[in-house]
This record gives C-alpha cells, sequence and structure tokens, in this order.
C-alpha cells in the first residue's frame, strides 16, 4: 500500500494545530495552556464520582437535554440573551463546536476571515475545509482595523478576549462587524468568563452571530471536552444536523451540570485568578524595559523591548522548570504569554522572575 497516494491531495498544505509543549512529570510550573490552576471544588467532584455508576454502559442523551436546559434557564439568565434550550449547541469543547461551524457552513473555497495574531485552529480548520482564508492584522495595540467593516465572506472568527494578548472586542467594534459582515459571525468566547465584556447581548439582534463558550477554562473541565454555541435556533438546528451522534460524553455533561449548580465557588475561584492577574500585570509592568498587555482573561501578554532578552528569560524559566509560551512568529517574538497561577505559584515564577531581571535587564 502507498499510504502517500492514499492521503488526500492537498495533505501537505495543512498545518496541524500543535499543543504546546507538556512535560507530564512532576514539579514542572505550567504557564504555558491557559488551564485553571484550581481543580473542580469537592463538591463537583463528589458529584461526578456519584455519577460513575451502571449508567457507563448506556450512551449519553444525545443532544445535552439536561445540560442545554441548565445552560439556558441558570448560567444565560442574566446576560439579556437568548435563553431557550433550542438556542444552544453542546459539543467536544469550544474547538469541537468551531468543528462543526465549519461542517455547517462551509464549502471548498468559501472566505473565512479572522485575525492575527490569533488562535491557531481558525487557520488549520480553513486548511482542512478547503476555505480560502484572509487573514486581517491587528492594529499594534491589539485592536480592530478599520478595514475589518468592509469584509466581505462566508464566515468570520473573532477571538474575545483574543488570544494571545488577552483583551476583549467591545460589542460597538462587534456590533459593526455583525451589521456588515454577509456571513456568519463566530465570537469564540473561550476566556470570556474572566471578564465583563460579552457579546451575549447581541444575539437578540443579529440572527448571523453564534457565540462559542467552553467549560475548559474557567470550570476548571479542561479534561472533559464541553463547549457550547449560542445562536439562533435555525443555526442550531443546522449545526445539529451534521454534528457526531453522542457528541458529548455522560460524564462530561454530569459535570458541567454540577458545575453550573455550584457556580457561585466556581466564580469565587475566578475571582481569584482575576485579581492576581492585576497583581502580576502591575508587579511586572514595573520593571524597565518591560510592559504587560491589558488582559481580560487567565493570561498576560508580556513585552520585552527586545526579543534576545525575551528568549533568555524563557530558556532561564525552563532551566527552573516554568513554562511560559512563546509564539515564534513574526510581530510576536518580543513577547511571553504567561497563565495566571495560584497566588503561591505566582509568588513562584514572581521570584524567579525577579531574579532574571537582576542578570539581563
Ligand atoms: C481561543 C481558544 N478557543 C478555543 C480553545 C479550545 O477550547 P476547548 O478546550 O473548549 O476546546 C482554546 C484553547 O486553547 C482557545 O485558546
Amino acid at each position: 500500500m502507498d499510504l502517500e497516494n492514499l492521503l488526500r491531495e492537498d495533505f501537505d498544505k495543512i498545518e496541524q494545530y500543535l499543543p504546546r509543549e507538556q512535560p507530564f512529570e512532576a514539579g514542572w510550573l505550567e504557564l504555558n495552556i491557559n488551564e485553571n490552576p484550581y481543580p473542580p471544588s469537592r463538591v463537583i467532584l463528589d458529584e461526578i464520582k456519584m455519577a460513575i455508576n451502571e449508567k457507563l454502559r448506556l450512551y449519553p442523551e444525545p443532544t445535552g437535554k439536561d445540560l442545554r436546559k441548565m445552560i439556558s434557564s441558570v448560567f444565560l439568565v442574566d446576560k439579556k440573551t437568548l435563553t431557550n434550550p433550542n438556542n444552544i449547541f453542546i459539543d467536544n469543547g469550544a474547538d469541537g463546536v468551531l468543528e462543526n461551524i465549519m461542517k455547517t457552513f462551509i464549502n471548498p473555497g468559501d472566505q473565512i476571515i479572522y485575525f492575527y495574531p490569533t488562535y491557531g485552529l481558525y487557520k488549520t480548520l480553513s486548511l482542512i475545509y478547503k476555505a480560502k482564508k484572509k487573514e486581517i492584522k491587528l492594529n499594534d495595540d491589539f485592536s480592530i482595523p478599520e478595514s475589518a467593516y468592509s469584509l466581505k465572506g462566508k464566515l468570520i472568527f473573532i477571538n474575545s478576549p483574543n488570544n494571545p494578548n488577552g483583551k476583549a472586542f467591545s460589542n460597538d467594534v462587534i456590533l459593526k462587524i455583525c451589521k456588515y459582515f454577509p456571513g456568519i459571525v463566530v465570537i469564540d468566547e473561550t476566556y470570556g468568563d474572566f471578564c465583563q465584556t460579552t457579546a451575549l447581548p447581541l444575539l437578540k439582534e443579529f440572527k448571523n452571530l453564534i457565540i462559542v463558550r467552553t467549560f475548559s477554562n474557567s470550570f476548571s473541565l479542561a479534561s472533559m471536552r464541553i463547549g457550547y454555541a449560542v445562536a439562533n435556533d435555525k443555526i442550531i438546528k443546522a449545526m445539529n444536523k451534521v454534528r457526531l451522534p453522542y457528541n458529548v460524553s455522560y460524564l462530561g455533561q454530569i459535570a458541567a451540570i454540577s458545575c453550573i449548580k455550584h457556580r457561585d465557588l466556581v466564580f469565587k475561584q475566578n475571582h481569584k485568578i482575576i485579581s492576581e492577574r492585576k497583581r502580576l500585570s502591575e508587579t511586572l509592568s514595573k520593571y524597565n524595559g518591560i510592559s504587560v498587555e491589558p488582559s481580560d482573561a487567565n493570561f498576560i501578554f508580556v513585552k520585552f523591548s527586545d526579543k534576545s532578552i525575551c528568549l533568555k528569560f524563557i530558556w532561564d524559566l525552563k532551566e527552573k522548570k516554568v513554562l511560559v509560551r512563546h509564539i515564534s512568529q513574526p510581530g510576536l517574538y518580543q513577547y511571553m504569554r504567561i497563565t495566571i497561577n495560584t497566588p503561591d505559584n505566582n509568588n513562584k515564577f514572581l521570584d524567579i522572575f525577579d531574579e532574571l531581571t537582576k542578570k539581563y535587564l
């Protein structure tokens, strides 16, 4: 068998989305991935454990009915948005939702638009689904350029708060895009629970808008792979037609429902992350030659005056078993992205960082 000849013709053109370095051994401080440093609360873990019973032999409820009800009636209720379970679609993490959007709307050759820099999966999905892709460079302050308001295409991906810089786009900006863009507008709010800004209230006005959210980061359930979309019921119906059967696990659904039930505990942990984000940003920006981008997410984007100094910091941090994210792409070489951790771990990071400033700044 000649495997090369059996692969799809454009196989070599697809750029695989590569997850970050993950040591899989104890003793590392991993600030290079935006996981929540706090485990799910004991009561949530207990509810998941209780659900490990004879039901594991059964297929899960196929549409996540109870979870959709919980999201719409409890979680979205104060967000001035659509609150019917038929406005919600559940999938395997935000990534699963994003892929399902592609499956629903994209023909080969359709125009997809996304910004630069942003989450790398939009490019990978465009390549897999043979879309034409247009990357629009964000302004130097990571705001959306004026040219974005006259764009034409089938679908635009907007990540808000945007990975890697962390800032959310205002609803004035999103509203303007929804008004003028002729296709589907996808707002990926994977980090949306770490700030007050959300485009959810715009859903009542715009039928071309899909908001994607997840339980991975703010609800500490990354391993469970639960994401959801909120949109007009016609969009949700179409997305259901092409999704894989039983796309969300039984335990995942139970875990997400439990998180919503005990959301006050979850929000308390997120408040700690938000106040630590402020502390880290203020502390790091006091050093000469270092500035910190404003962030609405659970990470901060730190700029060094010089690329080589930034790399020296990253290498030395790694020697001390601390991983931060370096995005080796044009315009981003001077930056490191740091995920906010617990106060103790953040102190550990700050102590090492301070030593390095004496060496390199
Ligand atoms: C912008 C963005 N969207 C989606 C995801 C994936 O989220 P999930 O774990 O829910 O699939 C990530 C994770 O890194 C992300 O940064």
